[in-house]
């Protein structure tokens, strides 16, 4: 599943691999892969994303796989986001597929500020994420998180090479190891929300097993 596509030069980081094919998910199964990521463009019409952060969409809910379209409907009701609910739905039965799940945690958020800005590790698994519009998620690779870098309450700023950071784009979707995949502790990616201008919307979704 590896080498398939040489990755492009600006996209090489430690730890990553990306292709333009969702098959490039299954690879995250790799010790050495942290993040994996399906290199495309959102297939949301930006008035979408757009209406969503003007409702301030934000949505907490467990999807079935099994019954996938009335999951879907119940946690994101409203015809104008059928398109949502239909990559939502691909999304959550890759997921699913991929780690053996018969359900999957979905998270979908507008936003206008970042969540989480301070770079940190997840205690899970691992997580599927997706920014729609704006800018999205920032993660560092690993032989660039500098010692220390998150000991709660240290100042981050100054600590690692901002050269480093790398950065998703609307559109791509993206598995981050997090710190409890398999017997692996300390392996989970080091990410935060990305710096948001005054007035930029972000619609994220996320989904966990
Ligand atoms: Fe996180």
């Amino acid at each position: 599943m590896m080498g398939a596509k040489t990755l492009p030069k600006a996209y090489a980081a430690p730890g990553l691999v990306m292709r333009d094919d969702a098959g490039v998910l299954a690879d995250v199964m790799l010790d050495p892969v942290q993040v994996a990521v399906w290199d495309r463009h959102s297939p949301l019409d930006q008035q979408v994303v757009q209406l969503a952060c003007r409702e301030k969409l934000a949505v907490k809910s467990w999807l079935d796989v099994a019954d996938l379209p009335a999951s879907m409907k119940r946690s994101l009701p409203g015809e104008v986001f059928a398109p949502l609910r239909e990559d939502l739905a691909l999304l959550a039965d890759m997921m699913a597929c991929l780690f053996g799940a018969t359900g999957v945690g979905l998270r979908v958020t507008a936003l206008e500020k970042p969540m989480c800005p301070r770079f940190h590790v997840d205690r899970i698994p691992v997580r599927l994420l997706c920014t729609y519009g704006g800018p999205g998620s920032q993660w560092l690779p690993a032989p660039a998180v500098p010692a220390g870098l998150l000991v709660p309450g240290v100042e981050q700023e100054g600590r690692y090479a901002a050269e480093s950071v790398q950065q998703l784009e609307a559109g791509q979707v993206a598995l981050f190891k997090g710190d409890t995949w398999r017997d692996n502790p300390g392996s989970g990616v080091v990410h935060r929300s990305p710096p948001v201008s005054p007035g930029q919307q972000r619609l994220l979704v996320t989904l966990d097993i």
